[in-house]
């Protein structure tokens, strides 16, 4: 059987009918909180671990509360934090996605799955114990419902990339936001389904939340619900109005390019889709298993072939610390300045975290970022050197 051969009453949405007498308001782009909620803010400090939740077998969410008394983290749903502490003797930071949402800041959760051979993982599986402490940095990141306001949303998910889709779903309740939402997740097997009951009983109090759950494999034989990967056959059936909705998209690198040509084949407009994920794989790679979960460890930088254009070699000065150097053409300001030995904070080298962000005080530079910046961040002077190259002579507030 195939997906088109689904009847649609066989694996209903979880929210298909409409829930009890709740206020319905006509469909107007959301701002999610934009409104009421304060605004984002730079947030660094240690955190304590209060508790350590089981999820499945392989997540668990951890719960962080802020060592500095009276601080709250104010942040978009969909944003991430870079976590770091010393693993095994070695300073070791990773990103996780906050899938706490932004109305309950006084405490930050984080879901995270175990992952083969993944150094931070393993510590928040095998030895993080209420009481330790963790160095937190955020929030980053742009993937997120209130920076792309619109009147219905799709929001894909497969594996632990569920964490965004978690805090924007825990948001709109703590809200009561009337908001049009088509979740549509991807797991291994059904015990793989992360926070499935909590996702179900939004869906029962959310007028207008629709969420189907697909599976790869059933061994248990208890899965009455689709089966298999994601294919442009059971998306067109179980989100009609695909075209109409924003759509963002979270999950491991083979899905991202399944999901990238799935929606570009249903029509989608590009300036509609919105993706997140901290593996970059290989352009031309094939695709992978759906349900393989994002890994914030592994990140691997796509070439950059844009960034060999830079024609000539430019002088970068380094304001605070009156350091100059040559950058090469085709070398990135980070790069330049790792090879001088002049240390910028830095992640994931691909334009992706934020990590690395600073302020170019003058010149310019040719920025190909994945997302990690804003566009007010850019307006305002604000660069990623991991992926910049100076397009003349700079300098920078570093
Ligand atoms: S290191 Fe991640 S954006 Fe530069």
């Amino acid at each position: 059987m195939t997906y088109a051969d689904i009847p649609t009453t066989w694996a209903p949405a979880v929210g298909l009918e409409e829930g009890p007498a709740l206020r319905i308001v006509p469909d107007l782009p959301t701002a999610l909180g934009r409104d009421v909620l304060p605004a984002e803010e730079a947030f660094e400090q240690e955190m304590v671990v209060r508790r350590v939740v089981p999820v499945t077998h392989d997540v668990l969410t951890v719960v962080l509360e802020p060592t500095v008394s009276g601080s709250r983290l104010a942040f978009d749903a969909g944003q991430y934090v870079v976590v770091g502490r010393e693993v095994d003797g070695a300073w070791t930071e990773r990103c996780y996605t906050i899938s706490s949402p932004p109305t309950r800041p006084h405490l930050l959760t984080l879901t995270v799955k175990r992952m083969p051979g993944g150094v931070m993982t393993a510590w928040w599986h095998e030895e993080c114990r209420p009481g330790d402490r963790v160095h937190v940095r955020g929030p980053l990141g742009s993937f997120a419902v209130a920076e792309h306001p619109a009147e219905r949303y799709l929001l894909l998910s497969a594996g632990s990339g569920v964490t965004p889709t978690l805090s924007t779903l825990r948001t709109i309740a703590d809200l009561a936001e009337d908001l049009d939402v088509v979740v549509v997740h991807s797991a291994r097997t059904p015990t793989d389904l992360v926070c499935r009951a909590e996702v179900e009983a939004l869906a029962v109090t959310l007028p207008r939340l629709r969420v189907h759950w697909i599976c790869e494999e059933d061994p248990e034989g208890t899965w009455y619900g689709p089966r298999g990967r994601l294919t442009d056959d059971l998306l067109a059936t179980l989100v009609p109005d695909l075209a109409d909705r924003e759509v963002l998209s979270c999950g491991p690198p083979g899905y991202m390019m399944g999901v990238r040509a799935t929606l570009a084949r249903l029509g989608v407009e590009p300036a509609r889709c919105h993706e997140e994920s901290f593996v970059l794989g290989a352009v031309g790679a094939p695709p992978e298993p759906a349900v393989d979960p994002v890994d914030p460890v592994a990140v691997v930088p796509e070439p950059r072939p844009e960034l060999a254009a830079a024609p000539t070699e430019a002088l970068v000065r380094f304001g605070r610390s009156g350091l100059e150097l040559r950058c090469p053409p085709g070398t990135t300001v980070l790069e330049a300045a790792q090879q001088a030995g002049l240390a910028i904070p830095s992640s994931c080298g691909a334009g992706l975290c934020g990590t690395c962000k600073i302020t170019l005080l003058d010149g310019r530079v040719d920025m190909s970022h994945s997302g990690g910046i804003r566009p007010r961040e850019i307006a305002a002077g604000a660069f990623l050197p991991c992926c910049s190259t100076p397009d003349g002579d700079i300098v920078v507030d570093a």
